[in-house]
């Protein structure tokens, strides 16, 4: 059975209570218990990390090679600061997809840059809790 790994970035383990208003309602749990449920229907198991340290997430991504068959990553606010996490994915051999709850092209300007994205298959972001299910299912599509 193939695997995935799923990397959930800073501050999105207060997901539910955190600006909901942005982010939705949803606790994190309640994310990862959908995507579980997503990835059993469709023959692939999970491994779901959320993590709020940039080195770790460059170590899981960096070790996720012949372990894992693609990444699924919400990279949080690394998205727009780590050029580490940049460069972890565009080195591992793993496909990837990023996504985001929100729409970072329609909030601050600083958000509006993802150094992410050129080094991913694709983006999904703005559909709430439903960017990571549309990002599940696109990972697979192209697996
Ligand atoms: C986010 C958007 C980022 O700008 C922000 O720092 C997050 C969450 C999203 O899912 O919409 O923490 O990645």
């Amino acid at each position: 059975m193939k695997k995935i790994l799923v990397i959930h970035g800073p501050n999105l383990q207060l997901l539910g209570s955190r600006e909901p208003q942005v982010y939705g309602t949803l606790a994190l749990k309640d994310i990862n218990s959908q995507l579980k449920l997503l990835a059993a229907k469709n023959k692939v198991s999970l491994s779901i990390v959320q993590s709020n340290h940039e080195g770790e997430i460059c170590d899981l991504i960096g070790s996720a090679k012949n372990k894992f068959a693609g990444i699924l990553i919400n990279p949080a606010a690394y998205t727009h600061t780590s050029v580490a996490v940049r460069d972890a994915i565009a080195g591992c051999g793993v496909p990837c997809v990023e996504v985001h709850l929100s729409n970072i092209y329609t909030r601050e300007a600083f958000r509006q840059k993802s150094l992410i994205s050129p080094v991913v298959k694709g983006t999904i972001l703005g559909f709430g809790a439903k960017s990571y299910y549309l990002g599940l299912l696109a990972l697979l599509d192209l697996l």
